[in-house]
């Protein structure tokens, strides 16, 4: 049997490469990681490619090893070129990505020594860690002590968490489900619909409030509604308002729902997955106002922190109604209830085992300070505005509202034709162009193309560039 045992142990110890392999291992990526990044002003910001990625299936799993080499020849041809590159500045669709330098190196000191980031007994200096982003982001929003809150992987689970917090808090029985409502507007992320339905609230009433001209819910209206679907007997549970919608950049007015869902002693949640951390500007704090009378905030600092993907938070004003709902032990973690200083994050969300998020934000905030994303953040502001004043200097450009935060929308209206087939063909040019890359959408049947300024990358040059594209491709196609 030993025989055996050190037969496999042999085969076993390949999983542990030496000093020298690690060493070959590292540098090679981050040579890899070094070009890519030194060549990033020059990568396209949307690559259009036949094959889309299908050589990924060249290298299929097998028992035998694979070079190291031929493995990043492959991730450059297959994976990091083919779609859209969200670390690029030229990105300015959907809510751009970002991935600040130190987050990677963050992750990477994170998976080497693999601390268990779940529990304060495993590993207490990384729930710190964590816990000390969560503070630090519960203070921007203006929460009191015992605040708490989650990192996630983004803003849906987060937001999903939120709910989940608010129907345990209202105590609603599932035979009650259908008469529970939930308030929103039509422009909400549809995250949130997903997360009602995981949620189990599949059959509650989904109240869509109307909206102003700048597609901010209608603080009056909903007051109306909540009033008469108490008189009808039903259980208004949740208002999800947002700070920065995907599609329009709308700040629902925060402190008047506030007062409403105070009136009315409901739940309070708002989605600043996109717009939250512009609390570190000036203006940010003003559209935002009232963002503290809410009872939980959903925050990515996978967006407006540049983090890379796989961060976002959940923060709840009473830290206490948070452990209540996510909250659980088991025997075989009797031991982990010795150490009980700091809350745990498996004790706030329900992920157990988890990646050491914390890291990669901890990391960045400690080597550059906070003062360059203030930076940064209140230079996506003014980028917007720039382009918003520069593209009405386009004839026959008809624009939305000003930005409230760093997303606007636009559309040309061509002289014959029809618009809607105008501003789709414009927005496929410029794809099919890919040097810079922006989206669109519809609203109540009218096709625009919007511009989300949210990559640390994007500076004035990358936004002249989206000008004159858009300018060159509208003349393309007229
Ligand atoms: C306002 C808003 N909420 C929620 C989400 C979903 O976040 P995630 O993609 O991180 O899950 C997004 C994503 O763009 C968003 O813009």
């Amino acid at each position: 049997m030993k025989k055996q045992i050190n037969q496999l142990e042999c085969l076993a110890r390949k999983l542990e490469p030496s000093t020298e392999q690690r060493k070959n291992l590292f540098e090679k990526a981050q040579k890899y990681g070094q070009n890519f990044l030194d060549n990033i002003g020059d990568l396209p910001a949307y690559e259009v490619d036949e094959n889309m990625g299908k050589g990924v299936y060249d290298l299929p799993f097998e028992d035998s090893p694979k070079e190291l080499d031929t493995i990043l020849t492959l991730l450059k041809s297959e994976v990091d070129r083919s779609g859209l590159n969200p670390a690029s500045g030229k990105h300015a669709g959907y809510i751009p990505g970002g991935g600040v330098y130190p987050s990677a190196v963050a992750d990477y000191l994170a998976a080497v020594t693999n601390r268990y980031a779940g529990v304060f007994f495993s590993s207490p200096g990384a729930v710190r860690i964590e816990n000390m982003c969560i503070r630090w982001m519960c203070d921007l929003i203006g929460y009191p002590d015992g605040a708490s809150g989650n990192l996630t992987s983004g803003g849906s689970l987060a937001n999903l968490i939120g709910l989940v917090v608010a129907r345990d808090e209202a105590d609603i029985k599932a035979s009650n489900f259908s008469r529970a409502v939930i308030y929103t507007t039509r422009q909400v992320h549809h995250c949130v619909i997903k997360a009602i339905n995981f949620a189990g609230l599949r059959e509650a009433k989904v109240r869509t409030i109307p909206m102003d001209n700048r597609y901010r819910m209608n603080a009056k209206e909903l007051n109306k509604q909540i009033e008469s679907d108490k008189n009808e007997g039903l259980i208004p549970l949740t208002i999800f308002a947002s700070a920065g919608t995907t599609d329009l950049g709308a700040v629902d007015p925060l402190d008047k729902i506030g007062d409403i869902a105070d009136k009315h002693d409901l739940w309070f949640h708002v989605d600043a997955a996109y717009g939250g951390f512009f609390l570190l500007t000036d203006h940010g704090q003003k559209v935002m106002d009232g963002i503290t009378k809410s009872d939980s905030v959903t925050i990515d600092p996978h967006k407006g922190l540049f983090l890379p993907y796989g961060s976002g938070a959940l923060l709840v004003k009473d830290g206490q109604q948070l452990h209540d709902s996510q909250h659980m032990t088991a025997n075989y973690l009797q031991d982990t209830l010795k150490a009980t200083e700091e809350t745990s994050p498996a004790d706030l969300s329900p992920e157990l085992s988890k990646h050491f998020r914390g890291l990669r934000m901890w990391l960045p905030l400690q080597l550059f300070g906070v003062q360059p994303f203030r930076a940064a953040l209140n230079e996506k502001l003014m980028l917007s505005r720039y382009f918003y004043r520069e593209i009405q200097k386009i004839d026959s450009i008809e624009v939305g509202p000003e930005p409230e935060l760093s997303v606007l929308f636009f559309r040309y209206l061509p002289d014959n034709g029809d618009a809607n087939t105008f501003n789709k063909k414009l927005t496929n040019e410029i794809h099919d162009d890919g040097r810079v890359f922006l989206s669109s959408t519809h609203i109540d049947g009218t096709v625009y193309l919007r511009l989300a300024v949210l990559n640390f990358r994007t500076h004035l040059d990358e936004i002249e560039l989206m000008i004159n594209v858009l300018k060159e491709k509208i003349e393309l196609i007229q």
